[in-house]
C-alpha cells in the first residue's frame, strides 16, 4: 500500500523547494509517477533519496557523482539501511577536504577580507600552493571549483 505523496507534500517534508525537485526529476536523481491531470506523485521512499541528494550536496558532491552513486541502488526492492551507508562511506575524505577547506577559510578571513585582491600568485586563500592556475582565471575556488586532490 504505497502512499503516493504530491510535490507540494515532499516539498514540505523534506524542506526542498518544489522547483529543486523537479529539477533533481529532470536530472533522474528521482522519479514520480503521472495521476491523472499529469500531476506528479512521488512514492514516500523518495524522501529518503531527497535527503541523500540533500547531504551528498553538503559533502561537495556533484549533481553526476550522485546520481552515479543512486545508480546503485537495487532496481527491485527498497533500499536498506546498509544501503544508504555504503553510498555515504566515501564522505568521509570529502568531509575532510571540506574541514580542510574551511579551515584555510578561517586562517585566511582577516587578512584576505581586508586585501581583497584574490591575486593568483599571492593569495594563499584563493589559490593554496597554486594549485588552482591551471583551472583558469579568478578565485577559483570562491567561485565554486572544488580543490584538486591531495
Ligand atoms: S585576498 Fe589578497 S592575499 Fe588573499
Amino acid at each position: 500500500m504505497a502512499e503516493l505523496l504530491t510535490i507540494g507534500e515532499v516539498s514540505r517534508r523534506s524542506g526542498v523547494a518544489s522547483s529543486a525537485l523537479r529539477f533533481y526529476e529532470e536530472r533522474g536523481l528521482i522519479s514520480s509517477e503521472r495521476a491523472g491531470a499529469g500531476h506528479r506523485r512521488y512514492r514516500r521512499p523518495v524522501l529518503r533519496r531527497v535527503a541523500f541528494i540533500v547531504f551528498a550536496q553538503r559533502v561537495g558532491l556533484s549533481l553526476d557523482e550522485i546520481g552515479e552513486e543512486l545508480a546503485k541502488l537495487p532496481p527491485d526492492r527498497a533500499p536498506t539501511r546498509r544501503d544508504w551507508s555504503r553510498l555515504s562511506s566515501k564522505w568521509t575524505s570529502r568531509i575532510d577536504q571540506r574541514i580542510a577547506e574551511l579551515e584555510r577559510l578561517k586562517l585566511g578571513l582577516t587578512e584576505c577580507i581586508g586585501c581583497g585582491c584574490l591575486s593568483l600568485d599571492r593569495c594563499k586563500l584563493a589559490n593554496p600552493e597554486d594549485r588552482a592556475a591551471r583551472r583558469g582565471p579568478g578565485p577559483r575556488y570562491w567561485i565554486g571549483d572544488r580543490p584538486l586532490g591531495g
